[in-house]
This record gives structure tokens, sequence and C-alpha cells, in this order.
């Protein structure tokens, strides 16, 4: 029974500090909430039919939830609309009742700052409360994982967890769970992103087939990468400055071994680091997509030349998680 004919909610995109493509393997990894989101807003439709629109891409298209296929697409890169699909699944929505969903990317996309994760946070939250399902954080988190798994094959949950919970996280394994980072709220972080799109799901599976190939090399590496993440834990509580920073630069060398950098890449992170950062570092899937730069009294100066030459944005920490707009 729907009681709501219109529901909203946002989740906030991500930046990794420490520890992407690692954590794929079950090693921890550190993310921050920014405050860049993706808002859902559905509508009761007059028929039963699952309209998908997101605006600012000119991406549509009606979800066929008994066929499990999207049908009369319009646009590029409608893959987006997938983890739409995907999340309804997951809530076992079928054409009930009819609604009309759009879509608001306020993250730049496909720049591995977690723009599906918080388009399928959002969806989840929204649906659910559009179909008065409760749920809780920690079942959105887990039913977001479960809908990146499906459409990208392979993934961690990074992503979903701290779209849905915000703030700073420490994820592993061996701690059972999230543990909120208490970072300050005003860290000095630059993000330098290209207009070139990685595909996550694409390079997490070339990273595997490295490892494959070379088990002897990879394998200790994706452990020191680990161990970056940890000693980076504590560097980032004690506000280590120097230490952050190099840290940041050693993890960026072990993501450039696995594969996953690029010119335009290589090129902002040493752009970042003449400006005066301390440390920077692919941030994400890398693959084209952004780098990170750690700048204790030096923001202004890395924001401005990485933005001269790509794009960037000084980094905020959106503290609230996913929720519900009323
Ligand atoms: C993508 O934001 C982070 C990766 O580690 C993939 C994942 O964890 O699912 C590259």
């Amino acid at each position: 029974m729907v009681k709501f004919m219109q529901v909203m909610a946002s989740a906030p995109g991500k930046a990794i500090l420490f520890g992407e493509h690692a954590v794929v393997y079950g090693k921890p990894a550190i993310a921050i909430a920014v405050d860049r989101k993706a808002y859902i807003q559905i509508q009761k439709r007059d028929d039963d039919k699952i309209y998908v629109n997101v605006r600012d891409l000119g991406i549509s298209g009606y979800l066929d939830m008994f066929n499990d296929e999207i049908i009369e697409k319009n646009g590029q890169r409608t893959g987006i609309l997938k983890y739409i699909l995907e999340s309804l699944k997951v809530l076992g929505i079928h054409h009930d009742v009819g609604m009309d969903i759009k879509v608001d990317i306020k993250i730049p996309i496909g720049a591995g700052l977690g723009s599906s994760a918080a388009v399928t946070v959002a969806t989840i939250m929204a649906v659910s409360k559009f179909s008065q399902i409760g749920l809780t954080r920690e079942q959105i988190s887990k039913y977001a994982h479960e809908v990146e798994l499906k459409v990208q094959n392979a993934a961690s949950p990074i992503d979903t967890t701290i779209s849905t919970y915000g703030g700073a996280i420490y994820l592993s394994k061996n701690s059972k769970g999230v543990i909120p980072l208490n970072i300050g709220e005003n860290i000095p972080l630059v993000v330098g992103y290209t207009d070139t799109r990685g595909n996550t799901g694409k390079l997490v599976e070339e990273v595997r087939f490295r490892r494959d190939t070379y088990p002897e090399i990879i394998d200790p590496l994706l452990e020191s990468i680990g161990t970056i993440t940890d000693e980076a834990k504590i560097a980032l509580l004690d506000e280590d400055e120097k230490r952050i920073g190099e840290l940041m630069n050693i993890n960026h060398g072990f993501l450039d071994a696995l594969g996953v950098n690029t010119r335009e890449l290589s090129e902002m992170v040493y752009l970042a680091r003449s400006s005066g950062a301390l440390g920077s570092k692919i941030t994400g899937a890398g693959g084209g997509g952004s780098i990170i730069a750690y700048c204790p009294g030096k923001v202004s100066e890395v924001y401005s030349t990485l933005n001269s030459t790509e794009n960037a944005f000084k980094v905020s920490i959106s503290r609230k998680g996913v929720e519900e707009i009323v």
C-alpha cells in the first residue's frame, strides 16, 4: 500500500583516502563522504509503469520489472539505470504501483567519487519510504552493496557503506564492520578529476588479472597497501601531517604498480605535489577519474593549479549519509 505520493532522498559521494583496490581483497580502507550528493525523487503515477529520468545527463527509460530489462532507453551511458533497476529488484518491487523516478546527480560521474553508489543508496532509501518498507541503515548499506555486486560483478562494500553512513570510516573485515574515524571536518583536501571516465568493474577485473598473472608480486603489494591504511589511520587521528602525506604518496606508487594509473592522473598527482600538497594519490578505481591531494596550508594553491588544467574542488566532509528529504 502506498501512502506517500512523493518522497525524496539524498546520499553523498565519497573519496577514498587509502586502500582502494586492496579493499576488494579484504584489506582495510579509509574513506570520507564528500559534500556532493545524488538526489532521488519518486512520485506516484496514474498507471503501473516505472519511469526513470536522469535530467542532467539526458538519460531516461522504463524499468520492465517482469522481464528484468530497461526499455525505451534514451541517452548515452544508460548504465546508471541498471543500478536503479537492481535497487528495485533487491527490495522486491514489481509493477504494483507506477512511479516516476527523478534522478539528480551532483557528483562528477565515473570519476571514482562514488556516484553509482550514491544513486543506489539514495534509490533504496527513497523506494523503501515510498513503499513503506522499514529499513535500518545497516540494511540499506547491505542491499546497496548487493546491487553494486550485481551490476559490477566485483565490488567491496566501501562505496555503499560510506554513502550510507557519511562522515569518515575505516572499513576492515578484521574489525567486523565499520569504524567511524574522528577526522577533523576541515581536513585540507582537494580533489582533481578528469573528464575521462574510469570503468570500476573493468579496472577491478584488470587488477584481478594482474594478480593472477603475478601472484607473488601483487599479493605482497596488496598486503602493503593494507599496512599503509593501518598506519594512515593512526597518522590521521594524530594529525601527523608529514606522515599522512608520505603514506599517500607511497599508496599512489602502489596503485600505479597495480596498473590503474593514467597519464592525466599522474600529471595531476605531480602538479598537486609541486603546488604544495604534502601528499597526493589516485582516489577510487583510477583509469581516468580522480586524484586526492592533502594540502595543509596550501588548499587554495593546489585547487587553483588543478582547476586550471583539469577540474577540481575543495573537499568538505558530509557528516550525514543517506537521508530522506522532507
Ligand atoms: C572504487 O571506489 C573502489 C575500488 O576499491 C573498488 C571497490 O572497492 O569496490 C576500486
